[in-house]
């Protein structure tokens, strides 16, 4: 009930009054193929947080809440990530999904986190707070650059693809590609589906 809480609370803060505002611009959206995001703020969500320190951290916190709820179902799920030695998450946030992974396999594996420079800085309380710094490493990247070669045995994009348009997922996954490749290693895609009787 706690952790729930926590996720309402976060979600709400960081994009509570937001999403409902953002939901008002649906009907421009459709028009004009932009987000309803930059509908109403004329900027896109990762602008808009790097406006405020505050915003940032709030965003972060509720991706990392809603990660660790939703973790316990993905790892049963995927018993694959417990035969993984190095684990590489691409905008990995905070780092829960990382952590939920380790801890539930008692960290026999080791695993890096990946995203922005600003998150990477909040990752790094988040790391150093569960006391897993020798556990998980953190590197910027950003997905519009190259993205750097590890010896990664399985790389996760979780909650990343839908972010972006169709040609720009396609770009990403193709990195993604190129650099698994080279190791033979596996990429783990999580996406939420939209179920269509619902
Ligand atoms: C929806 S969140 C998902 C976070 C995490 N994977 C999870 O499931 O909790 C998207 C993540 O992608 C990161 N991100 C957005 N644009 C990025 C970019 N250009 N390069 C790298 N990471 C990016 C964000 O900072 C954020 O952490």
């Amino acid at each position: 009930m706690y952790l729930l809480y926590q996720t309402v609370i976060h979600c709400y803060s960081s994009l509570g009054d937001e999403s409902l505002i953002i939901s008002t611009a649906l009907t421009r959206s459709l028009y004009s193929g932009n987000s309803g995001f930059k509908e109403v703020y004329r900027k896109e969500l990762l602008e808009h947080l790097k406006t405020d320190p505050l915003l940032q951290d709030l965003h972060d916190a509720g991706m990392a809440d809603t990660s660790r709820l939703n973790a316990p179902a993905i790892i049963a799920d995927c018993p694959y990530l417990g035969s993984c030695s190095h684990i590489c998450d691409f905008g990995g946030g905070l780092g829960s999904f990382l952590y939920a992974v380790l801890s539930h396999y008692d960290f026999k594996m080791k695993g890096t986190n990946f995203d922005l420079p600003d998150v990477i800085d909040n990752s790094k309380d988040y790391v150093k707070g569960m006391n897993v710094e020798e556990h998980i490493s953190l590197v910027f990247i950003n997905f519009t650059d190259k993205l750097p070669q590890f010896d990664c045995d399985c790389y996760i994009l979780k909650d990343i693809l839908q972010n972006w348009l169709d040609e720009d997922a396609l770009l990403i996954l193709s990195k993604v590609e190129s650099v698994a490749k080279r190791n033979k290693s596996r990429l783990v895609i999580i996406e939420n589906m939209m179920f269509k009787n619902l």
